[in-house]
């Protein structure tokens, strides 16, 4: 198939090494414009104009009658300025297109925090990972287990996650300040599919195995389908908000979403990888991760901010009902979490095992709940790994790991003279 590498090629030998029919085509013209009579000559007429020309006095002749098309309709011309207080997070009426003035700071700062992290996978040196991983004492079947899974499921979940952002939560929040972030949320998403296929070529997998864990492992492929069949409405095209069974839908598939997917289910596996890394070993990849939990952190606190601003704008939503329901979703998701720790770790490894991990998801669980505003389910519950407190709010400036300092750079800079 021609791409556009292709075609580049293509364009640039026809000008260094002529096709045979196209110097019997040019041939061909120069004959034309020598023949006297050949339609060629009307060129030299200036009363006739160039195709370009007559282009563009039509264009130019369409822009002078757009004044009274129906574009002005959709514009609204000399509508009044919009005002924060017509602002709103669903069913907003007021332009989308006008940023400021702000209504919700938190959104744009957190765009702003989110652009001050940027970071690529290919910064991040993974030399030292490849001879591991390639080494039979490398690393133990337990070891490898872990790394395997976690790959299979985050190298497909944030695709997902990206679809559902692109595809339904950007349309369906009606503010152009949270929009702002989304942007950036999508973009970063992006960055983390690249990280772990970074990761996956790298340390040179079997792709297909690990690309369709979620549909072969059965513990990766039930947290799969349940954000799935939580987030539905966000992949819909035909879904929309006005109702306050349609608002209260949104509202199920953010919380699944925010809350579960990317607030519970990327817990267990990033806590494995980190503390793989604490331990010396596949630092390169633990370096991946460490930068991608400090981006869903930040995606995750966007989320609770967007439902919870929701809930304050239609406080008629969050009844007793939905409450219990919402509280439900946060079980189900814990449950499936644990699951998966059961699976992924059958005995004690990196210093950790399953029953440490269900004490330390019935705490994330907990801090879920309580971010939404509902009751805590497992009082008492403590967290066992609080150094991954400490990397979620690292800064850029300092590496965890201590392998190199990293300040983000622009690639190339440009130059006017
Ligand atoms: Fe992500
Ligand atoms: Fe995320």
């Amino acid at each position: 198939m021609l791409n556009w590498d292709d075609y580049n090629q293509e364009e640039s030998s026809a000008v260094t090494a002529p096709e045979p029919a196209v110097v019997a085509a040019a041939a061909a013209a120069q004959q034309v414009a020598e023949t006297p009579a050949a339609p060629a000559a009307a060129a030299t007429d200036t009363t006739t104009p160039e195709p370009a020309t007559a282009a563009m006095q039509a264009a130019e002749a369409a822009i002078a009658n757009m004044d009274a098309s129906a574009g002005e309709e959709e514009l609204e011309m000399g509508a009044a300025r919009i005002s924060v207080d017509e602002k709103a997070m669903i069913n907003c009426r007021a332009d989308l297109n006008q940023l400021v003035p702000f209504k919700y700071d938190w959104a744009w700062q957190k765009y702003l925090d989110g652009c001050a992290n940027h970071w690529m996978p290919q910064e991040i040196n993974m030399t030292a990972d490849v001879a591991t991983w390639k080494s039979k004492e490398g690393l133990t079947d337990d070891e490898r287990r872990i790394v395997m899974r976690s790959l299979g499921y985050f190298s497909t979940a944030d695709s997902l996650v990206a679809n559902n952002l692109v595809l339904g939560i950007y349309r369906l929040v009606t503010n152009p300040e949270c929009r702002q972030y989304l942007l950036r949320q999508a973009f970063e998403e992006a960055i983390h599919t690249h990280a772990y296929q970074y990761c996956i070529e790298s340390l040179g997998m079997d792709e297909g195995e690990v690309f369709n864990m979620y549909r072969e492992v059965p513990s990766v492929a039930k947290k799969a389908a349940w954000s799935i069949s939580h987030t539905h409405e966000l992949s819909d095209p035909n879904f929309s908000t006005g109702t306050i069974e349609a608002d209260q839908q949104l509202l199920r598939n953010l919380i699944g979403f925010y809350g579960v997917t990317e607030g519970i289910f990327f817990y267990c596996g990033f806590t494995q990888i980190l503390s793989m890394g604490r331990r010396n070993k596949m630092t390169g990849v633990a370096e991946q991760f460490q930068y991608i939990l400090r981006d869903e952190s930040m995606h995750l606190n966007f989320g609770i901010d967007v439902i919870n601003q929701i809930k304050l704008e239609n406080p008629h939503l969050w009844t007793e009902e939905f409450k219990e329901e919402v509280t439900q979703m946060i079980l189900e998701g814990t449950a499936l979490e644990i699951e998966y720790a059961r699976d992924t770790m059958p005995r004690g490894v990196l210093g950790m095992n399953a029953a440490m991990m269900e004490e330390y998801l019935h705490f994330i669980a907990n801090r879920r709940l309580t971010q939404l505003g509902l009751t805590e389910q497992f009082p008492g519950a403590t967290n066992p790994f609080p150094w991954m407190s400490e990397i979620m709010d690292l800064r850029k400036e300092k590496n965890f790991f201590e392998t190199r300092v990293i300040e983000y750079q622009t690639g190339g800079a440009l130059s006017w003279d």
